[in-house]
């Protein structure tokens, strides 16, 4: 049977899940994939990455650390759509990875704790999402405890991100006073059941109008008035839900919930269902030329935004994520990376169902799958069949920390080299290479990826490595005539390093030097992020 890749990417949605750490996102994750089907019982998702890393073994830091540092994807088909649900990492230092695969995602969850609102790294995702104009759909997580006034939380969303919080749901009470909340729309009152006596999750009871008598039976009379005023009051306070705001990035529609008690997660599926935006067209330059490519398009094309290696310690293959724009990939194909040229064969692409990796036979545009390859695809890759396609956009981002990186054993210093290049193009740490001296430097955005680095380097290269202070504290991407870049390469060599690409990239001690170098030459942009591919 031959789909129409038209109609194929208007029934996917591919979306992320922000927040801060604890706010409950893999408690989230684990409960969509439940409500979508995709697993019978909670639990799975961590004892599934559990039983991975143990047969694998890799990434150790993950499991001392309880963190999950890579991201992955996982799909399911529920009701007629096609979700894929991009897991991102979670730690606040560690977020490089997380930035790009939200340029994967086209809606994201925005999970807050419900006694705690808007933390940090919250609104550091949040501004991602605003740069890269992808709609946010706000699940306020755990309801189930003592919770900040709603009225608050709505607010704080209101003066923090600058964005319109429209609620479809109430919630009545919070924390050992939580009895459910009403839909808005409907009007139907949704019950909260406590666990029994001996600890049970018996489910919740099904929805009903607030004027059925057997309301009492979940609300006492001055609850229910209480719910009554605050919706009426909710609903005069805030602008009511409007679909095409929330696709423009003005207004984001507000469930309420408990994930760990599966209340509020049918909601918060249906919404995503009904809301959050299939694949739309996407910015390409082909032949100097900016275009649209369009999701229905017969051209199959995408663009890797993580690469994971080693993740079989028995072979030395790579996983290339691609996520597709358009057309009707199918296993077989043959795709030419933009930038080399290279054709591959993608005889095995992987998809993640969430019980398990399937061979994927075909795929449209808002799926990724991972294509095993040798260190031929890396981060940025823009492929299609033509392989004129570039896709714009995915940023390398200036590191935060820069360290210089020795091996101990001098005679291993190729091997090091070798390493880290590889560790670079999977985007794991960045690497700079100085125009004088013959030290690596390598750049990180938070102190946990040098951790991760040490730990790779050591299991998969057997390389023991020492990390150094390095003399330099930023780092710049030069922008500007090819003549003047040179120009000022000539003139700062001891300040000049090239990243993998062979990109002029000035390394500054201190942020006032960066200010101080771009008042002089006003000519060039000193840029934090570079878009690779
Ligand atoms: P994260 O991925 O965002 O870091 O958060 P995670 O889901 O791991 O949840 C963090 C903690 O919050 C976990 O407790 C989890 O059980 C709890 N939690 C998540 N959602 C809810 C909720 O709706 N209600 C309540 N009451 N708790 C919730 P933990 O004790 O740290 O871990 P665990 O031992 O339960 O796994």
């Amino acid at each position: 049977m031959s789909q129409s890749p038209t109609l194929e990417a208007a029934r996917r949605r591919t979306f992320a899940i922000i927040s801060h750490p604890d706010a409950g996102k893999t408690t989230l994750t684990e409960n969509l994939l439940l409500a979508g089907g995709a697993i019978r019982a909670a639990g799975q998702v961590r004892a599934r990455g559990e039983n991975r890393r143990t047969r694998s073994d890799w990434m150790k830091i993950e499991r001392e650390r309880g963190i999950s540092v890579s991201a992955s994807v996982m799909t399911f088909d529920h009701e007629g759509l096609m979700f894929n649900l991009l897991d991102t990492p979670g730690h606040e230092d560690f977020s490089e990875d997380t930035y790009r695969t939200l340029t994967a995602a086209d809606a994201a969850v925005m999970v807050l704790d419900a006694a705690k609102g808007i933390e940090p790294q919250t609104l550091k995702l949040f501004e991602v999402c605003r740069l890269r104009d992808i709609p946010i759909v706000t699940f306020i997580n755990k309801m189930d405890r003592e919770a900040q006034d709603p009225i608050e939380l709505l607010d704080e969303i209101a003066s923090k991100l600058a964005l319109d919080p429209a609620p479809l749901f109430w919630p009545a009470g919070s924390g050992g006073r939580f009895k459910g909340m009403l839909d808005l729309r409907s009007q139907q009152f949704l019950p909260f059941a406590k666990r029994t006596a001996d600890n049970k999750d018996e489910g919740h009871p099904e929805a009903l109008g607030l004027a059925d008598g057997a309301i009492s039976r979940f609300l006492d009379p001055t609850e229910l008035t209480e719910l009554e005023e605050g919706a009426l009051l909710i609903q005069e306070a805030s602008k009511p839900f409007n679909p095409a705001a929330f696709l423009e990035g003005h207004m984001t529609p507000v469930f309420f919930g408990s994930a760990l008690r599966h209340f509020g997660i049918d909601q918060l599926l249906a919404g995503l269902g009904a809301y959050a935006p299939p694949p739309k067209s996407v910015l390409a330059h082909k032949s100097g030329a900016e275009i649209h490519v369009e999701p229905g398009e017969s051209e199959v094309s995408g663009f890797v935004f993580k690469v994971q290696a080693n993740m079989d310690p028995n072979h030395r293959d790579r996983i290339a994520f691609l996520r597709l724009c358009s057309g009707r990939f199918q296993r077989g194909m043959k795709l030419k990376v933009q930038n080399t040229g290279r054709q591959i064969s993608v005889n095995a692409p992987i998809m993640f169902f969430a019980s398990d990796r399937e061979l994927a036979e075909e795929a449209f545009a808002g799926d990724v799958i991972g294509i095993p390859n040798h260190g031929v695809l890396r981060v940025g890759d823009s492929l299609s069949e033509a392989g004129l396609l570039r896709f714009a956009g995915l940023p390398n981002f200036a590191p935060e920390i820069l360290q210089r990186v020795r091996v101990k054993d001098p005679l291993k210093a190729k091997h090091l080299k070798k390493a880290l290049e590889g560790l670079a193009e999977e985007g794991v740490t960045q690497l700079f290479r100085p125009q004088m001296g013959s030290d690596f430097i390598v750049g990180a955005v938070g102190q946990l990826q040098f951790e991760v680095m040490a730990d790779r380097l050591a299991n998969e290269y057997q390389l023991d490595v020492l990390f150094e202070p390095s003399p330099f504290a930023e780092a710049r991407w030069i922008g500007g005539a090819p003549s003047e870049v040179e120009a000022f390469v000539d003139t700062h060599k001891s300040a000049m390093a090239t990243d993998i690409d062979n990109q002029a990239v000035f390394l500054a001690k201190s942020a006032w030097e960066i200010g101080y170098v771009s008042e002089r030459y006003d000519n060039l942009s000193f840029q934090r992020t570079r878009e690779r591919g």
